[in-house]
């Protein structure tokens, strides 16, 4: 028998039921061809094809699916998987999606270093290009941390305009100036954290994966009970300037994609607002 890189079957627990072979997207496990001596033994067990660890995209449905759990993955084990847990019932989610809301009205106050856990854990499973998961997630966990960003955004902004530096892709921000200095934060919403979403520019997807990061963490945050606002001006301003986003202390081979601000809303929305309806368009035969 070839031996599995990175995986591992017990073949104590493999009931040989194929689930394993059959929802590789790779198509990289394979049952070999029984020889007539040894069709009556006991079946084999699932084998790793030729090259097949080049092309494992490691997604881990192999561990993931296996019924007995026979089936360890680089080293992960079976028994130290979340188990599948309850999962809310459609009129909760959809409740959620309806009533998340931007939110530009926070407590001054962090959040605690539970729920922050917690988030920070739930983004490990959130669905990448070709499972890419190089996602970099930088996060100011400190309001006071936070606070000097406001600061240093602002005290930029009005450097530049005032010394005619504005960058050309930043120009429409000098209207925001007489805003900034009357003390409305533009920028971040006097929001107590924020999380920057960097990725590799070469990841297959880098143009989408942190945006379905941010939606999916948006999401979660709600559940917790916090607002959350997409900062797309702020992320403009840390790309524009070389300053500003050096503070961000995102490494080189990453590139900042969306800030995304969260924190204890100081705002109740006491009715869900009637958008637009999109356009669903049906295909035909
Ligand atoms: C990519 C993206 C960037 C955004 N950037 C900002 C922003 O810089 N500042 C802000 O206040 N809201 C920002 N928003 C929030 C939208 O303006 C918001 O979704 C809209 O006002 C509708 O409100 P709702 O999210 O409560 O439905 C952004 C949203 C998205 C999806």
């Amino acid at each position: 028998m070839k031996p599995l890189p990175f995986i591992e079957i017990n073949p104590r627990l493999c009931a040989r039921c194929g689930t394993c072979v059959h929802d590789c997207l790779a198509g990289i496990l394979f049952f070999p061809e029984r020889s007539s001596s040894e069709a009556d033994s006991v079946s084999s067990l699932p084998e790793f094809c030729e090259g097949g660890a080049e092309r494992c995209f490691q997604c881990q449905h192999c561990l993931a699916v296996c019924p007995t759990g026979a089936l360890s993955f680089a080293g992960k084990r079976p028994e130290d998987s979340f188990p599948i847990g309850k999962l809310p019932e459609p009129e909760l989610v959809r409740n959620l999606l309806r009533q998340r809301r931007s939110i530009r009205d926070y407590r001054r106050e962090n959040v605690s270093a539970e729920i922050m856990r917690e988030l920070r854990n739930v983004m490990d499973f959130v669905p990448t290009g070709c499972n890419d998961h190089r996602l970099r997630f930088t996060w100011s966990s400190d309001v006071k941390v936070t606070d000097s960003f406001r600061e240093r955004v602002s005290s930029w902004l009005q450097e530049r305009e005032l010394t005619g530096t504005l960058p050309a892709s930043l120009a429409r921000f000098a209207a925001f100036i007489p805003a900034l200095k009357s003390g409305k934060d533009i920028f971040f919403r006097n929001a107590p954290h924020f999380v920057a979403i960097s990725v590799p520019p070469e990841a297959k997807d880098a143009h989408i994966d942190p945006f379905i990061a941010a939606s999916q963490l948006e999401i979660l945050a709600s559940a917790f009970g916090l607002g959350t606002c997409w900062a797309g001006m702020a992320t403009d301003l840390f790309n524009g300037s070389d300053e500003l986003y050096e503070k961000l202390n995102i490494p080189d081979g990453f590139v900042l994609k969306i800030v995304l601000l969260f924190g204890i809303p100081a705002v109740h929305y006491a009715r869900v607002p009637q958008p637009e309806p999109c356009v669903h368009q049906e295909l035909e035969t």
